[in-house]
Order: C-alpha cells, then structure tokens, then sequence
C-alpha cells in the first residue's frame, strides 16, 4: 500500500512539476465525479502528512484559478466519516449556498444576516466561523457565528464593509443564496465551574460573544466602541448578560476603552474566567490583566485566511505554550486559544 502512495504521489509530483496541471487536474476530477472521494482525499491527506505541501498546493491553486471551485471544494472538504483528509480530528463541515433570510444594517457600514443552514445550526458552537465566498475573488472570507438558532436552524452572521471581499459580501440580498463553508475552527469552551465569567469585546470583535453569552451563567459584557454610532447588539445583550458599553469618544456610555472599564469593575468583583475577541491591543491588555489576577483567559485570534481549514499555512502564527514557541494555525486551532502563563 506504502509504495502504491509513493507513486501515486510521484505521479502527481511529475506531473505538477511539469505543469500538466491539466492532467493532475482531471485525475483529481475524475475520482470526485465518480464519488472516489476516498481516493481523492486519501491522495491530499498523504501529500499533505508528507509535507509535500507544495504539490498539493500547486493542484489546489490550479483548481481555483481555473474556477474548478466544485472540484477543489470537493477534494477539500468531503466530510471525514467518508475518509476523511484529517483523520487525527473529528469535525464536520458543509459546503453549500444557503438562503439569506434576514439582513438588516446594524450601524453604518455592518451588516446583520441571518441565513437558513440547518444542518449547520445543529452542530456550529460559540466562536466558530463560517468561510464565505465573495464574488470575483479567489478566497473567501472568514466570519464568526454571532448567533446560532438550532430550532429555526439558521445562523447569525455580523459584517463589516473593510474592503471589497467584505463590501461584495453585504451586497448580497434576501432574495439571494450565501456560499459558505461552516462550520469551522474551534469555539470557545464553557466550564460550568466559573461562577464570575467575564466577556469582552471590542468593536467587530463583539459579534461571537453574543451566542457565547447565551451559554453562560450570568455574564458580565464589557464592550468597547469607537463612539455612540457604531455601538451594536446593544439590545441583544442587554438580555442575556450584565452589560457594560464604553467608546472612546464621549457619550453617555462610559468614556475609556474596555479595559479601564473592567480594572473599574474589578475594585469590587474579580472575574473568575475572561472571554475576549477585539483588536489586538485590546487582547494584548486582557491577557496581562489575567495574568496578573491568575484568572484563566480564552482568546479569539483575527489574522488573514485563505484555506480556513489548517491546509495552506497562510494564518501560521508563533505562539509560546509552556515557555516553548510554536505554531499554531489560528484557523484549525483557533480562532480561540486558551491562553496559559
Ligand atoms: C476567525 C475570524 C473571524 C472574523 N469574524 C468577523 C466578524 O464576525 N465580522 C467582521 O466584520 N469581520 C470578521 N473578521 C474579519 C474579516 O474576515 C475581514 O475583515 C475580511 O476578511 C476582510 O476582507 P476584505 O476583502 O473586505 O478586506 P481586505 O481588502 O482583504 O482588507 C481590508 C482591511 O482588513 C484587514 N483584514 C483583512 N483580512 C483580515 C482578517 N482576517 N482579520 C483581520 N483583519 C483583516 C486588512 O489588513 C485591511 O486593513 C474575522 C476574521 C477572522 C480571522
Ligand atoms: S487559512 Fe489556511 S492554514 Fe489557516
């Protein structure tokens, strides 16, 4: 079996090494339209144990640029109870367009969608994320889940127009489909032990602590804006949590950014667990604050993505686990981490 691979591999190898893409690429096809999934997933799980990731990059990039999205979606994401290409994890994920039910814009410039997924919905948890497709671009776009309703089955997602992956994104209306891939990356992990747990977020960074809001005891919500406009999901949760708003700017919420809000809570109640997602200075400070406390802190990291499933290492970041650095891709072993020493 061993030497089967090794020359189905330098197969592909010759054959990606003289760019006969084409020929590497109908191979591929081949075995997906004749539901050899198996096959084709076994072929990409073993270039890519081997680290003959240049190979399965150079047929995956070939797939996309030639818009064989079908194909390469496919190959990549054939759930692994059929085989799976990451045999050392069990997850599931869905690809497929699913119809936006709900948009409304929140402030200006974000966007609130909720889309029909059901299938989804019954297994995406609190701080995950969906990949979302953006027309005439190549990769898509990650967003988390900011709410997650398994009876309706459908899913809240929280946009904000930064560039035009994003601004082609909340074009897209009711009457349309969304192309995701969901759910993806691992969420946060709720202990019922914790009896004082507090959540913070800044700007966009405050959508996925809505549904993990939901899951907790009496949470306390610190969240922090820029000013009064582009303060969101203020009604929301207000209901589940005891809220907190700050901005920057003055207003009649209170003025300073998350932080100063929470050292000012924290004269009289110290949290027992943080959850955070914002901008990295605002992470930066909660994780100093929880060191210096010795409280336990959950992360969620943003750093750009193309794959979103741990295969390209384009969201490689170095992180120091027990004094020792490594990597970590903020896709498959994030986007939260569990921050210790
Ligand atoms: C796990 C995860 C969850 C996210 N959840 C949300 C969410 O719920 N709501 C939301 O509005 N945004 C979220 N983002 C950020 C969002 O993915 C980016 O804003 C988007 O990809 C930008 O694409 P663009 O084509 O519009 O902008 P581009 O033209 O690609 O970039 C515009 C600006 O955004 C910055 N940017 C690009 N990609 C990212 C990224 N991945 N993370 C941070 N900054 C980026 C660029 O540096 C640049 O300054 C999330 C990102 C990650 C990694
Ligand atoms: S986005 Fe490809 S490894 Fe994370």
């Amino acid at each position: 079996m061993v030497s089967d691979w090794n020359i189905a591999n330098a197969a592909l190898s010759h054959l990606c090494a003289n760019k006969k893409m084409n020929f590497a690429n109908a191979a591929l096809s081949h075995l997906c339209a004749n539901k050899k999934m198996n096959f084709a997933n076994a072929a990409l799980s073993h270039l890519c144990a081997n680290k003959k990731m240049n190979i399965a990059n150079a047929a995956l990039s070939h797939l996309y640029a030639n818009e064989k999205m079908n194909i390469a979606n496919a190959a990549f994401y054939h759930p692994p109870q059929a085989g799976g290409r990451m045999p050392e994890k069990d997850f599931f994920m869905y690809v497929g367009k699913y119809p936006i039910i709900k948009k409304n814009e929140l402030a200006k410039g974000i966007f609130d969608f909720v889309i029909h997924c059901p299938e989804i919905a019954q297994i995406a948890t609190p701080g995950q994320f969906v990949h979302i497709s953006a027309e005439r671009f190549m990769l898509r776009r990650p967003i988390s889940i900011c709410e997650i309703d398994k009876k309706a089955g459908t899913l809240r997602l929280v946009l904000e127009v930064r560039g035009n992956g994003t601004k082609s994104i909340s074009e897209l209306q009711t009457t349309e489909h969304m192309d995701i891939i969901a759910p993806l990356g691992n969420g946060f992990t709720i202990d019922v032990k914790y009896e004082n747990p507090y959540v913070i977020g800044g700007g966009i960074g405050t959508p996925p602590l809505l549904e993990l809001c939901k899951n907790l005891d009496n949470p306390v919500a610190i969240l922090g804006f820029r000013n009064k406009q582009s303060v969101i999901l203020q009604n929301d949760f207000e209901k589940i949590s005891n809220l907190y708003i700050c901005t920057d700017e003055k207003s009649e919420y209170f003025h300073g950014n998350a932080i100063e809000q929470l050292n000012e809570l924290c004269k009289n109640n110290i949290p027992d667990i943080i959850y955070t997602c914002g901008p990295a200075p605002m992470l930066d400070a909660a994780i100093k604050f929880a060191d210096k406390h010795k409280i336990p802190i959950q992360v969620s990291l943003e750093e750009r993505m193309a794959c979103g499933i741990g295969a390209c290492l384009v969201c490689a970041c170095k992180i120091v686990k027990n004094g020792k650095e490594h990597y970590a891709h903020v896709c498959k072993d994030g986007p939260v981490i569990t921050v210790d020493n």
